[in-house]
């Protein structure tokens, strides 16, 4: 057995592997110290002609497992450390070893700590590009997260290689970030006293009493705001289209089901809240009026229904919020990010999240999304990570913009007149 330390919030056992990004495993340990984490390494041969294990060493305080003989607190040190860790998060992960996971290999320490494993498992992958689009790495990734194992990153960047693109390991912040949601808590309940308000889910917009105008939009990434609103210890309203994901527990939830009984609702809530996120797919266009009986294909046609633009929400929020934060979406399949700046300004928010949609892992009803955050300092793009992570990044961001006194107080004339001059 491998003895706990008193007072730790979590034991972690940091598998360093044989990338370039290993010397990045250094901050990412501090990181997780820094969260009051007691940190063990275990590395693999070729990890540690990028990094001594002496650094990780010196900068955990125990001794770094390579061999799977001769380490100094264990005998059997893979079952020992795997029993002893809260969470194993592998940092960074090659391919060769996202391999070995996803068949159960284990022919050295790391791997067999990892076959070991009975606690939450995180990889944080970097890789050269091709080596990370190649379809037997997509296809081990699929394997490890349908088994779930949390995988944060990599990023799109510069790589060791010379070349650009997606391959780079996840920030550090992002790594400790992930490891930290996985081990079931953030520090800080910055939001403690705070109300906030989520939008989440579709609108449907009556045609007739058996059709409707609506989208795919599963209401996950709304309920998955509102669980990272309450970790950070606030009391949550969700006003939710008709969808089917389940609230956390102790949120009030007011169901809804078109744009402008949406509208109300929020109108309504946000008088109480310090902070909305409006992540729901609300339909652009509502039929003018609907028909009380069904409508007949031969003397009704659908091409005939007149539609009506829906309200703003979102910017009609912006236009009370005075000083509070107010976070947007931007569901674009084109110009990711120049179109999300625009919506920046139409809407009048201090934060859009931009979600690329042209992408089947990043859309409506996804387990993941790939997006950028947008707001007047700059971009900060995000990997693909789960729903529960990108939410709190974003909370993350919009408690910084709370912080730091960012959200602008907007008045009509600030915001930016929407092509076809509707207002709401
Ligand atoms: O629910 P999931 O299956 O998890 O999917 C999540 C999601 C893809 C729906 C979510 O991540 C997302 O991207 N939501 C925004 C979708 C959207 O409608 O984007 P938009 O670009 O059309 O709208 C921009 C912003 O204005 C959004 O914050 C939207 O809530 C808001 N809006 C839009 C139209 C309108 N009439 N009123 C609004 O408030």
């Amino acid at each position: 057995m491998i003895e706990k330390l008193p007072g730790m919030r979590a034991d972690v056992v940091l598998c360093v592997t044989g990338g370039i990004a290993a010397y990045k495993a250094c901050e990412v340990l501090r990181g997780l110290q820094d969260a009051s984490c007691d940190i063990r390494v275990v590395m693999t041969q070729d990890a540690t002609r990028f990094v001594s294990p002496v650094t990780f060493e010196a900068l955990s305080g125990h001794p770094v497992a390579v061999d799977l003989y001769g380490y100094a607190d264990s005998p059997i040190p893979h079952v020992h450390l795997a029993e002893w860790a809260d969470l194993i998060l592998v940092c960074p992960a090659t391919a060769n070893v996202l391999a070995k996971m996803a068949h159960g290999i284990a022919d050295d320490c790391l791997t067999s700590c990892l076959v070991a494993a009975d606690s939450p498992v995180v990889v944080a992958p970097a890789m050269n590009v091709h080596m990370w689009q190649n379809p037997a790495t997509q296809a081990n990734v699929a394997a490890l997260r349908s088994r779930g194992v949390g995988i944060v990153g990599p990023v799109q960047g510069r790589l060791a290689c010379g070349t650009t693109g997606e391959g780079k390991l996840s920030s550090v912040d992002e790594v400790v970030r992930y490891a930290l949601v996985a081990l079931g808590g953030v520090p800080g309940q910055e939001l403690a006293g705070v109300r906030a308000l989520v939008t989440a889910g579709p609108t449907h917009e009556p045609i007739d009493p058996v059709r409707f105008i609506a989208n795919a939009s599963s209401g996950k990434m709304g309920m998955a705001l509102a669980r990272a609103l309450v970790r950070h210890g606030a009391e949550v309203t969700v006003v939710c289209g008709p969808c089917e994901a389940e609230p956390p527990e102790d949120v009030e939830v007011v169901r809804v089901t078109t744009a402008a009984e949406m509208l109300v609702a929020t109108a309504s809530a946000f008088q109480g809240c310090g902070l909305a996120i409006c992540a729901a797919a609300v339909a652009d266009y509502t039929p003018a009026a609907t028909a009380d009986h069904k409508l007949k294909k031969s003397k009704e046609p659908l091409e005939k229904v007149e539609l009506v633009e829906n309200p703003d929400i979102l910017r009609a929020l912006c236009l009370e919020k005075g000083r509070r934060v107010v976070v947007g979406f931007a569901a674009e399949t084109d110009d990711l990010v120049a179109s999300a700046r625009t919506k920046l300004r139409s809407k009048g928010c201090d934060l859009i999240v931009a979600n690329d949609v042209s992408r089947p892992d990043s859309t409506f009803g996804s387990d993941t999304d790939t997006v950028t955050l947008v707001d007047a300092d700059g971009e900060t793009k995000l990997g693909c990570l789960s729903k529960d992570l990108v939410a709190e990044a974003v909370v993350c961001r919009a408690i910084e913009l709370r912080a730091r006194g960012m959200a602008v107080a907007v008045d009509a004339t600030m915001v930016m007149p929407r092509p076809g001059g509707a207002q709401c």
